[in-house]
This record gives structure tokens, sequence and C-alpha cells, in this order.
């Protein structure tokens, strides 16, 4: 069955995605035919513009942050998405107001694997946070040991509203629902990495395999690929740029290694990813590949 719906979203929410922040934008959409299809790691394609003469050509990939249903029964109804406000598609998608119509593409992309039988490790790097959200909210929900470690290049910069809880920087809405959160902002001079360095030993000491979930800046993946131990299992979410967003296109490919025969192998972000193992990535420039 193609579970891809094309639908006309309404805006239900757009707004500062916390106070007194200026970069990052919050946007709800009432999207029943693709909140009840998709899964943590997934993303939708936007039409940024709702004039016609705005519109770019292209559509902007945006991750899933959250989905909430209007009543406690039912199946998702709405869509939760975090922009930071990089150019004209975000800025264009973060000027519709509630009522107005968004043109969505989606659910689109593989997702996370949600393992339940191991301690869930979350790293985020900046607007990482954005599907680490909703994978910590549904991996808390299932009952799991949730740890979700941040990184960005400040506070103001960082999506989510942070407060100091115990001497550590703690994510208040994700610590509601049962979720092991900290911050650190390159103002302190602390990198996600740092924390991730810091938090490993501890956490594989209790004898409970690990289960790493990582999206942030590429050069965070490629530090964590150093860092992560081999046997530590660590799905991780690439944004590359887009164009069809469905695999037609092949715009979006990353190179990853292939064991049989070695060397290597293309595969699209948007259809075969935009979910990896960490350690299947190959970081070399492209140039630097035969
Ligand atoms: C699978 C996926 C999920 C994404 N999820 C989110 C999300 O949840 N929230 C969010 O804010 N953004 C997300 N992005 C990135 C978002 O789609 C881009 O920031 C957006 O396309 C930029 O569009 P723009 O028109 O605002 O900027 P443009 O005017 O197109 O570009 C502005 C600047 O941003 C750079 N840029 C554009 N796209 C990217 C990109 N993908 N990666 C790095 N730099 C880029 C450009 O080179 C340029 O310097 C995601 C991207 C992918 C591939
Ligand atoms: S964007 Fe067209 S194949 Fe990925």
């Amino acid at each position: 069955m193609n579970q891809i719906r094309h639908i006309m979203a309404k805006v239900l929410e757009s707004g500062p995605a916390k106070e007194r922040c200026s970069t990052c934008h919050r946007l709800v959409l009432h999207a029943p035919d693709i909140a009840s299809r998709a899964r943590p790691g997934q993303f939708v394609h936007c039409v940024p513009g709702f004039m016609k003469e705005d519109i770019p050509l292209l559509r902007r990939p945006l991750s899933i942050s959250g989905v909430s249903a209007n009543s406690p029964s039912t199946t998702p109804d709405n869509l939760e998405f975090i922009l930071r406000l990089m150019g004209t598609g975000t800025r264009l998608l973060a000027r519709h107001k509630p009522g107005q119509l968004i043109d969505c593409l989606g659910p689109l992309g593989n997702g996370f694997t949600l393992v339940e039988d191991k301690t869930a490790l979350l790293i985020a790097g900046g607007m990482g946070v954005a599907p680490l959200r909703w994978l910590a909210m549904e991996l808390a929900a299932k009952g799991g040991r949730v740890y979700l470690l941040a990184g960005a290049k400040s506070n103001e910069e960082f999506p989510c509203k942070v407060e100091l809880q115990d001497g550590r920087a703690r994510i208040p809405e994700l610590e509601a629902v049962g979720v092991d959160t900290e911050f650190v902002s390159e103002e302190d001079g602390l990198l996600a990495t740092d924390l991730l360095k810091r938090r490993l030993p501890e956490l594989a000491a209790t004898g409970r395999p690990i289960q790493a979930y990582a999206v942030g800046p590429r050069a965070m993946l490629k530090a964590l690929a150093a860092i992560m131990p081999k046997d530590v299992s660590c799905e991780v979410s690439l944004e590359e740029r887009m164009a069809c967003g469905v695999g037609a296109c092949r715009s979006c490919v990353v190179a990853l290694r292939h064991p049989d025969p070695p060397g290597y192998v293309y595969r699209r972000v948007c259809k075969d990813g935009p979910v990896f193992d960490l350690f299947d990535i190959v970081w070399a420039k492209e140039s630097d590949i035969d």
C-alpha cells in the first residue's frame, strides 16, 4: 500500500518556538492522513509559498517533531514541526497564519527503529532536536529508559525551552514525560559530543545494551563516528539538499560502505534514509571516493 499522501494541510498554530527566540519557529498542521501514518524520523515535503508568485520551485523537507490527537481515543490528527529560519523557504513557511493551507507530501523516508529492550541514548545537535523530540516521547511512552543529550551554539538558538534543574540545564517538556535530558551550549565551551563522552561510561557500566540515535550537523555526526564504541548500534538521520523527495531524481545521494565486494554504494537520503547506520556512512569528500 502506498503510504505517501499529498494533501493541503490547515495551519493550526504558527509562532516562535519559544519565548525570545527569533530564529526558530513552531508550526502545527491539521493533517490526519499523514499524522496517522507517520513514525519518528520521517519527514514531510512542504511547498513553502502560499501565493502563486511567492512559490519557490522546490518543496522544503521538514522533520516531524511531534504528533497530537484532537481527542484522546483517536489516532493522531496533527503534525508538529520546528523550523530554523534559514532562507526563503523556511521564512515563507513561517509566515503562514492559522487557517491558511500548506501543500504537503508525506510521510516520507524510512524513520528510526524503535528499540524497547535497550537504553535509548539520543544525541541532538542544534535543530537535530526536532525529530529526536518525537522519538524521545515515543520511546518514553513505551516505558523505556531514554536519555537525550543536546548541544547548540547558544541557548537562544536552541528551539526548546531549557531550565536549570539540580545543577543541570534540562529540557522541561521532555523531562515531564520521563526523558533524562541535558543541554550544553558552545557559549559555555561545550558540545553535545562532550556530554556523550562524559555519560557513555556511566551508561555502559549498567550492563544494559545501548541503542543510540543522533541528528545534527555533519561535523557532529562525523565526530560521533570516532567516539561511539563500535559495539553500540547508532542510527543517524542525514540532511541533504532535496528536489523530488520521493526517490526519483537522485539529487540527494550519500555514499555508504559496501562490504561485499568492498567499496561504496550510493543511497538516496529521501527514500533509503534519512536514517542510516552511523558506521555505514562514508565521511570523505565525494571527490576522494573512487
Ligand atoms: C530530511 C530533512 C529534514 C529536515 N528537517 C528540518 C526541520 O525539521 N527543521 C528545519 O528547520 N529544517 C529542516 N531541514 C532543513 C530544511 O529543509 C532546510 O533548512 C531548508 O530546506 C532550507 O530552506 P530555505 O529555503 O529556508 O533556505 P535556502 O534559501 O534554500 O537556503 C538558505 C541557506 O541554508 C542552506 N541550506 C539549505 N538547505 C539545507 C540543508 N538541508 N542542510 C544544510 N544547509 C541547508 C543553504 O545552502 C543556504 O546557505 C531538513 C532537511 C532534510 C533533508
Ligand atoms: S530528492 Fe529526489 S531522489 Fe532524493
